[in-house]
């Protein structure tokens, strides 16, 4: 159990800074940043950072956004964490693994520590453990949870002018991080972040607790970034949100989630846009009827649906059965273009049987996913599942990890066969060290390796026929 990680909400401070008591690591810290010169405009000149990503697409999205408010305070971005002046990492902990490997990485770090430097920590660990950071890593200046990233460039100032201890882990805010100097790490999808937050309430889960209540973006303020994304170049747009069709427009204009989809699809330049994840609660007809009417919605949904067993979903408190989940999968298969369907599932629930975990690899018989992302239960600090009696063992666990992943692998090779000799629109993303071998994303979502005699695809969109089929990959040419 993750005892180590608990603490109560009600040490969720918002933005505060501790006194000066600190160590010497600490004290020598910040006096490295305050040292570095300001220019005329008031940023800083000199200032290096590090930044390390943890977790899902959202993080790797706020990090970006997060490297975006440090460049346009003169901050220079460095690819080791020796070379940084600031090195932060943006953790996450919706499983106990990824939590404990931030530690490591401190605790590792602490040792290769050069003098100077400043190390924060962000994201959902730093909203979960808190100033618990500040006793069992001395040597971190910054804690900031994702709900206070709004509040970066006040807490960098902060910083930069020596206070020891800063933290933002105010989570009580109807406000978005929206911020005009995103820096983005792929130059042809862009992520865009239009709902934060989670207020559905899953009894496993710590996002409610790490990344607060939902907040919509405006959708005027979600379309005018999209057009300026398509005026940089970016053809393609993944919306994101931890429940991203929950989306509720904060402004008069009130637009559906299926309404903002297709009006994203309209802005001139856009090719493809894709949204994840998507609640099955709230997916309704109008998001499946905008993917038939628009081939620039990508024919792809990621549906988790954790378990196969109405017994454990109502045990998980994820608002629907077996067979109201099945509905919205039978809605997506009888749509007029094919929709991919990816899912998540969580073995080893506390209370889940053998007959609840055949319920699981019957619904996968049924479903028929074209891909899976599978997870061993693990207990989180705060989450009314922690004290759920009948624990599986992590034995048991690992023995129905096993057998779920080898049926989808079966699934997926049968699945995949099937698209022998047919035809894709690849967003080229990769090229291999080997001559002619290119990789990129069809529009249900596979990755595709081809062959290619043509140089620079690099960001352009090819049409490859599959020639060869595995559970895991898809192989092709490109042909024109
Ligand atoms: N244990 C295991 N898996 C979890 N997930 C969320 N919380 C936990 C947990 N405590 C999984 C869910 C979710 C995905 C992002 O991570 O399947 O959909
Ligand atoms: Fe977690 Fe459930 Fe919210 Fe997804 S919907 S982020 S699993 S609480």
């Amino acid at each position: 159990m993750a005892g180590t990680f608990d603490i109560s909400l009600d040490s969720l401070a918002g933005l505060s800074v501790a006194p000066e008591n600190v160590s010497s690591e600490g004290l020598s810290a910040s006096r490295q940043l305050q040292r570095e010169s300001r220019t005329a405009t008031g940023t800083l000149d000199g200032a290096t950072f590090f930044l390390e990503t943890f977790g899902c697409q959202m993080n790797d999205h706020d990090s970006e956004k997060v490297a975006g408010v440090l460049l346009s305070r003169g901050y220079k971005q460095v690819e080791s964490p020796d070379a940084a002046s600031l090195v932060l990492y943006n953790t996450c902990s919706i499983r106990e693994k990824a939590a404990q490997k931030v530690f490591s990485r401190l605790g590792e770090y602490r040792t290769k520590q050069a003098a100077g430097q400043v190390i924060g920590v962000l994201g959902c660990v730093a909203q979960q453990e808190g100033e618990g950071i500040f006793e069992r890593a001395p040597w971190v200046s910054l804690v900031c949870g994702s709900a206070s990233y709004r509040k970066l460039p006040e807490l960098l100032a902060q910083i930069e002018a020596g206070n020891q201890r800063v933290t933002g882990l105010d989570t009580d805010t109807d406000e978005t991080f929206e911020t005009p100097v995103t820096r983005r790490d792929n130059p042809w999808r862009a992520y865009l972040t239009i709902i934060e937050g989670c207020d559905k309430a899953c009894a496993y889960c710590v996002v409610p607790f790490t990344r607060g209540p939902e907040r919509s973006r405006a959708s005027d303020s979600v379309l005018n970034e999209v057009r300026e994304l398509s005026e940089l170049g970016y053809s393609e747009v993944q919306l994101l949100g931890q429940t991203v069709n929950s989306y509720a427009d904060p402004s008069s204009r009130r637009m559906r989630f299926s309404e903002l989809l297709l009006a994203v699809a309209d802005v001139p330049g856009i090719r493809r846009v894709r949204f994840t994840t998507s609640h099955p609660r709230d997916f309704g007809a109008d998001i499946v009827a905008a993917i038939e009417l628009e081939p620039k919605l990508c024919n792809h949904v990621h549906l988790p649906v954790q378990s196969g067993s109405t017994k454990v979903l109502r045990e998980m408190v994820r608002t629907y059965t077996r067979a109201e989940y099945l509905e919205k999968i039978a809605m997506l298969r009888e749509a007029k273009r094919p929709i991919a369907i990816t899912t998540d599932i969580i073995v080893g629930f506390p209370g889940e049987t053998e007959a609840d975990f055949a319920e699981t690899l019957s619904l996968l018989e049924e479903v028929r996913y074209d891909g899976l992302f599978s997870f061993k239960y693990s207990p989180r600090p705060n989450t009314p599942s922690l004290s759920m009696p009948d624990a599986i063992s992590e034995e048991e666990k690992s023995r129905r990890l096993a057998i779920l992943q080898e049926k989808q692998r079966e699934i997926q090779g049968e699945r995949n066969a099937t698209l022998l000799g047919t035809r894709f629109d690849v967003l080229v993303s990769g090229k291999s060290r080997r001559e002619n071998q290119w990789s990129g994303h069809s529009a249900c979502h596979r990755v595709v390796n081809f062959t290619s005699q043509e140089a620079n695809l690099l960001g352009t969109y090819v049409q490859v026929l599959v020639t060869s089929a595995g559970p895991n990959t898809l192989m092709g040419e490109q042909v024109t």
